[in-house]
């Protein structure tokens, strides 16, 4: 069995930061505590897939990742916004063009109804082409009295009930890297290409606007949209999907260390490490203890990064999570991701917005209204309910406005498709009709309408904040 530990989950001490800003390796994470790792039966399998994965062509460079770092650093500044969305956990199976599709579609889409309502510039980054890989609450999943490991994401293991499937196989490694090469390339040819789905906002599918008490003004924003788009062709005779308009980056949590050690590279020319498997990874939730094997990963590489902060963190633990993976106060260098919850977030988020203040740290604000708010219904589903993702959202962009920050940002847990898995909004999906097309191996995402409606509503909130200046 190789070594690689399964961490405590509450280790969070914060006594002192020494120790955590002594030289750094693309292994030195192994010298400390790393949460949610899977434990792999052979350790020669392990060792000759990673070699592999290692020697193979990155799948980002580090030129668009230096763009996206200046772009991170203008919506910190409050010039551009981040859109940042995708499935809970990419899977395999869906590896195809039209699910591809559907989910760029829709990122465009959104991305252009926040540019409307917004007036800035957005920043468009998928959570997809390499989000294999997912923290979990318990080890173990028991069935009948059958325990097995834990599901944990398609790169390590599988989601049927038998040994065979559950056993994390080193090979998954190496087929969820070429999957993200498969995506990251269709990604790159469509954007090429001109997406032409984007130039016709009056051919998006808006059936469902009709339901909502808001459907003019739904329509209004979509027409102007178009008249907007049409007015820009027209003025520069290009077209909007063209390459060197539209940019697009991928993220992921950068859980597995093993996997994102191997793909840690120096390139010529720039100084120190890049993670060349994604532009913009983040540390997870679970795995953000200031002293363990993740922050002791991130903090020495050079993309722009994000943490996610939720449930119990405090002020202080922010604050120091900023000075070991931000000592520079390097402008687009540091997202917070935050997601504590319509119930939660006004009376957690303003004193860390304070303590953030008084400590002169400046990041990028990102509203993750999803994972605070994740439900269990009468009869046992996972969902999430459209009314308090949005009522998240607001909350938090009033709370950061009224302490001195503003919100720069969102993360959505979503798909291009129409399924059925969080509840609410103008097509008025209820308990009982998540069962008919439940697809997620994790958590519920807001399908096509839902995503499209909140894009809506946000842009309405961003339109009434909105500083006035043109954007493109
Ligand atoms: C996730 O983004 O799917 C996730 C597990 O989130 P968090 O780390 O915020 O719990
Ligand atoms: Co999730």
């Amino acid at each position: 069995m190789i070594w690689i530990g399964i961490g405590l989950e509450s280790g969070m001490g914060l006594s002192h930061l020494g120790g955590m800003t002594g030289p750094w390796a693309p292994d030195s994470w192994q010298q400390r505590t790393a949460a949610q790792q899977p434990s792999y039966p052979d350790a020669a399998h392990l060792r000759s897939a990673l070699r592999q994965l290692s020697r193979l062509p990155p799948l980002v460079t580090s030129w668009e990742i230096e763009s996206l770092r200046r772009q991170l650093a203008e919506a910190a500044r409050g010039e551009r916004f981040l859109l940042q969305g995708g499935d809970c956990s990419e899977s395999f199976e869906d590896c195809e063009s039209a699910v591809i599709t559907a989910k760029l579609k829709i990122l465009l889409q959104m991305s252009l109804v926040l540019v409307q309502g917004g007036k800035r510039r957005v920043i468009r980054v998928g959570r997809f082409a390499g989000q294999y890989a997912k923290p979990r609450s318990s080890d173990l999943e028991t069935r009948e009295g059958v325990s097995l490991p834990a599901y944990r994401g398609d790169m390590i293991n599988r989601m049927g009930f038998t040994v065979e499937d559950r056993m994390p196989n080193p090979d998954l490694l190496l087929r969820g890297y070429e999957r993200a090469a498969l995506t990251i390339n269709f990604i790159r040819a469509l954007i090429d290409g001109g997406f032409a789905d984007l130039h016709h906002p009056e051919y998006w599918d808006l059936g469902f606007v009709q339901k909502s008490p808001l459907a003019s003004e739904y329509m209004r924003r979509v027409e102007s949209i178009g008249e907007s788009l049409r007015f820009m062709e027209t003025l520069t005779g290009t077209s909007l999907g063209d390459s060197s308009r539209v940019d697009f980056f991928t993220s992921h949590e950068g859980l597995h260390l093993l996997y994102e050690q191997s793909q840690t590279r120096q390139v010529p020319r720039r100084r120190g490490w890049y993670n060349l498997a994604a532009h913009f990874p983040w540390i997870g939730n679970r795995t953000r203890q200031i002293d363990g094997a993740h922050v002791e990963y991130f903090r020495g590489i050079q993309n722009p990064i994000a943490v996610k902060i939720g449930g119990g963190v405090s002020p202080d633990e922010v604050v120091a999570l900023c000075e070991v993976l931000d000592p520079g106060h390097e402008p687009g260098r540091l997202t917070l991701i935050h997601r504590f919850g319509a119930a939660s977030v006004e009376r957690v988020l303003p004193p860390i917005v304070d303590a953030m203040r008084r400590a002169g740290r400046s990041v990028l604000w990102c509203c993750d209204p999803m994972h605070g708010n994740t439900e269990v219904t009468e009869t046992g589903v996972k969902t999430r309910r459209f009314e308090r993702i949005l009522e998240e959202l607001e909350k938090s962009y009033r709370i950061l406005r009224e302490g001195g920050a503003h919100l720069g940002g969102v993360h959505f847990e979503l798909t291009g498709d129409n399924v059925t898995e969080c509840t609410g909004g103008a097509c008025g999906l209820t308990d009982a009709d998540l069962v008919r097309d439940y697809r997620t191996q994790v958590d519920p995402r807001l399908n096509y309408e839902q995503a499209l409606e909140m894009a809506l509503l946000l842009a309405r909130l961003m339109a009434q904040q909105a500083p006035g200046k043109p954007a493109i």
